[in-house]
């Protein structure tokens, strides 16, 4: 299969509409990562999410809506509670993801049989665009290759995704570059099961009850099921030997600038580039830490 690599254009947003019309799986970017879109409420289309993806079934997949009305207009839950509401009225659209209980309307395979489903509403505003030009709410997850790192670009996805999927559509580089955080409401107390673009503070700033679910800050014990089954997998293996360096300052810039600048790049602050003779990756100064 040839994948296109689509515009922002109206007949781009068209195009990659009418894949998701025909079941196919697109490229889509959001501000948080970019995901790899089919009809949530379409089993075979979601199949095709999966085998694309190479992701355990039993790992459930976020339905993105492009308006608040679009859970009602879809039927997709049995129920929004207040403090759902409370929370999607905040935070949507943006990188928050909230569990709801599923309805009848939407498919097994995609809340991985689970009788609820995730629900968010992006604020990218050609995922918003590609929702509504596709009539329907759009399962994705981050599109990546299961376990590997996070797509941030087209180029990202292109990458794993070549060959497998029709098309990807080009929305430039992630805002957040963080999924999307995923909470569950249960009765009064929203709990974090998936740590992301709207933090703790965020949450609790709005709302007094908000727990961290043990599975985002403890390893999972032998035969415990987590909340939320994404956690049980194994996430942004990079396909390079990492090695974490622990010393001063200058112990770190000595231990880097030993090693081969063909093979190693050393991620660093700002503050240190100038004493490092291989590649760098500057992820900010001291201070902004
Ligand atoms: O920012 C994001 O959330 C991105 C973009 C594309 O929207 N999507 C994303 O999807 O990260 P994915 O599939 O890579 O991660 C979804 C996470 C998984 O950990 C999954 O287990 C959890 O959400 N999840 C989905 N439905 C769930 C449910 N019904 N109950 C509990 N956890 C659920
Ligand atoms: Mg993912």
């Amino acid at each position: 299969m040839n994948t296109l690599l689509l515009g922002t254009k109206d007949e781009d947003i068209s195009l990659a509409a009418s894949f998701i019309k025909n079941g196919e799986v697109v490229g889509m970017p959001t501000e948080t990562v970019y995901g790899l879109a089919a009809n949530a409420l379409n089993p075979q289309a979601v199949e095709r999410i999966f085998k694309a993806k190479g992701r355990p079934s039993d790992n459930p997949l976020i339905v993105h809506i492009a308006d608040f009305n679009d859970i009602e207009k879809y039927n997709l839950v049995s129920e929004v509670t207040e403090v759902a509401r409370l929370l999607a009225e905040k935070f949507w659209p943006g990188p928050l993801t909230i569990i709801m209980p599923k309805s009848e309307a939407v498919p097994k395979i995609t809340t991985g049989g689970l009788d609820t489903v995730a629900v968010r509403f992006p604020a990218d505003v050609n995922a918003q665009r590609l929702i509504k030009a596709s009539d329907c709410p759009i399962a994705a997850p981050s599109a990546n290759i299961s376990g590997s790192p996070r797509p941030t670009t087209a180029a990202h996805v292109y990458s794993d995704m070549q060959g497998k999927i029709p098309a990807i559509i080009d929305g430039g580089e992630c805002q957040v570059g963080l999924e999307s955080t995923v909470v569950s409401v249960k009765g009064d107390v929203v709990t974090v099961l998936r740590p992301g673009g709207v933090t703790v503070e965020d949450l609790s700033s709005v709302y007094d009850k908000v727990e961290v679910c043990d599975a985002v800050l403890n390893k999972l014990k032998e035969g415990e099921t987590a909340l939320s089954p994404g956690m049980k997998y194994k996430h942004y293996s990079p396909n390079a030997r990492v090695c974490l360096v622990k010393g001063s300052d200058e112990a770190f810039c000595n231990f880097v600038n030993e090693k081969d600048s063909k093979t190693t790049v050393a991620l660093c602050y700002e503050d240190d580039k100038e004493f490092i003779k291989i590649p760098t990756i500057v992820m900010g100064k001291k201070d902004d830490i």
